[in-house]
């Protein structure tokens, strides 16, 4: 009998940590979850409630309002994945956009956010089989993940990604502005105090620049295979 393992994949933004991450999940049968998604989520629920904009947070409010914001995921059988639902309420679609991007990053940054998204990841995680993909998986919600990637690639190349995501999905946006964003993310993410985005010494870099995704994903499909082996020998 295979035991089972958790895989944390982190690193910088838009490098197609969750594209591996879904195709590893519904290889191995494991659950998926998406943290940024969650991050994102509760940026969407601070934007509906008026809570941030360009020119203010109110960082009190938000925290108060905290219990109010339960995050779920359900599958979704044709999609292959789970969506994220924010107080019963289907928000995977708009979470994507430029305007929760824009602000998320400075959610993320606030402590009290962090500390209730991290409690549930770790109890989703409990029974192990799982694929989380986003900063601090292998650093701060499971220092003993199995199995620790950390992605980046070239920020050219990361903004060109995203730009052409974006565009299929009909948003109009300028390249400059998805450059911008990216950068600007990277340097939040890895300048923040509570749990910057930090490759911790067991994990393995992935620098995707000029891979495909096919070469990736058996790459990193390998090494849980080797970890699952490691661990079930155990
Ligand atoms: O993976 P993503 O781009 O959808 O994540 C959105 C933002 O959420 C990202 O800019 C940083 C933040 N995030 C985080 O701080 N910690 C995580 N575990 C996941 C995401």
């Amino acid at each position: 009998m295979k035991k089972k393992i958790i895989i944390a994949i982190d690193g910088h933004s838009s490098t197609g940590k969750s594209t591996l991450a879904k195709q590893i999940a519904k290889t191995l049968n494991y659950i998926y979850i998406d943290t940024g998604a969650m991050y994102r989520a509760v940026t969407y629920y601070a934007l509906k409630n008026n809570l941030i904009s360009a020119n203010h947070f109110d960082k009190d409010k938000l925290i108060k309002d905290l219990d109010k914001i339960k995050i779920d995921f359900k599958f979704n059988p044709d999609k292959g994945f789970a969506e994220v639902y924010l107080n019963g309420k289907n928000i995977e679609t708009d979470i994507r956009k430029m305007i929760v991007s824009n602000f998320v990053s400075d959610i993320a940054a606030v402590p009290e956010v962090r500390e209730k998204l991290v409690a549930q990841q770790r109890e989703i995680g409990q029974q192990k089989g799982v694929v989380m993909d986003g900063r601090d998986i292998g650093s701060v919600v499971f220092p003993d993940a199995e199995l620790k990637i950390f992605m980046t690639a070239k920020p050219e190349v990361r903004a060109e990604r995203r730009y052409k995501e974006l565009k299929e999905k009909g948003q109009n946006v300028s390249k400059q502005d998805v450059l911008n964003n990216v950068i600007k993310r990277d340097k939040i993410d890895s300048e923040r105090s509570t749990s910057p985005l930090i490759q911790t010494t067991d994990a393995i870099r992935i620098d995707n620049s000029h891979l495909s995704r096919e070469e990736q994903f058996e790459m990193v499909l390998n090494l849980a295979k080797q970890k699952i082996q490691d661990h079930s020998e155990k």
